[in-house]
């Protein structure tokens, strides 16, 4: 079995909800507490093992390309002023010469054509897939749980999560199938956002997949589906009828950073965890909590 060497990050969304904030500044730079959001994702991948991070970007994400680079002005001033350990974090952060590629998406037809841009780039391998709009807080990371029950079955894996069932036709779904054990199971179905009484289950896809390279060739002649966009799951259930998908039921609380809330949840969840200023968030969030409305 070939092992995952590849990740594939789709960054070329406009983050039309985010306006104005991202009308100059990518959605994947907004910050949760001092790391944008691009970064947390590139964190989970290196410590899944990845070694090659693709961006598929679009216009206006050029800053993505400068945060994965040396800043020597910086750098070079944070060593006059004896900054040694904001260096040490930048330079821990910042991935080797060669580790990172950039291709364009040049129309926004959907996150399946997102992928398929980056077919060159991936090659005839197994590679994994992140969507940065997920944030996925776990003690080891999503990819990595995904990772040990991919060494098991080899073929596609995808990370699950339940939700309650009237949040299902935000997301794609997966039908279940027999269970590999109490935290893995067969996928027998895949929708893209379908009307809740169409769905398969509960169990929503939560923006981390391994997959089998055979997808390329499928989503090159895939024809647009849910919201007239080409999708990653219409290709995938096509997949779904040569290839197994297993589904994983992650342990870890996942904030979808796609809506304000979601994002607002990344923040004050980071922001509880974090080793300096966890204690100092608690005691403010109850300090806000207490004030008369
Ligand atoms: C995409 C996928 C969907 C998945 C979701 C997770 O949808 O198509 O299957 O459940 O990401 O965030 P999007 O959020 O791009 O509409």
């Amino acid at each position: 079995m070939k092992g995952i060497r590849k990740a594939v990050f789709p960054v070329a969304g406009l983050g039309t909800r985010f306006l104005p904030a991202t009308k100059a500044v990518p959605k994947e730079m907004l910050t949760v507490i001092d790391r944008p959001v691009i970064q947390w994702v590139v964190d989970e991948a290196k410590e899944a093992g990845i070694e090659h991070f693709i961006f598929v970007t679009g216009r206006n994400k050029g800053v993505i390309e400068d945060h994965f680079d040396r800043q020597f002005e910086l750098e070079e001033t944070l060593r006059r002023r004896g900054k040694r350990e904001a260096l040490e974090m930048l330079e821990k952060d910042l991935p080797q010469a060669g580790q990172t590629s950039f291709t364009r998406q040049q129309e926004p037809k959907g996150l399946g054509h997102a992928v398929w841009c980056a077919r060159e780039l991936v090659g005839n391998e197994p590679f994994a897939l992140l969507l940065p709009d997920m944030l996925i807080q776990g003690m080891p990371g999503c990819l990595k749980q995904m990772m040990e029950v991919y060494e098991r079955t080899g073929g596609n894996v995808i990370a699950v999560e339940e939700v309650p069932r009237e949040d299902v036709h935000k997301y794609g779904v997966v039908g279940m199938g027999e269970r590999l054990d109490d935290r893995s199971f067969r996928i027998t179905s895949m929708v893209e956002k379908p009307p809740v009484e169409e769905a398969p289950s509960n169990f929503i896809i939560s923006g981390r997949y391994i997959l089998q390279p055979e997808i390329f060739d499928i989503l090159a002649g895939q024809e647009p589906g849910a919201g007239g966009e080409i999708q990653i799951t219409d290709a995938m259930k096509t997949l779904l009828e040569r290839q197994e998908f297993w589904a994983v039921q992650y342990e870890g609380e996942t904030h979808d950073c796609g809506s304000r809330l979601g994002f607002l949840e990344a923040n004050v969840a980071f922001g509880l965890e974090h080793p300096e200023i966890g204690e100092d968030v608690r005691r403010m969030i109850g300090k806000l909590m207490a004030r008369e409305i």
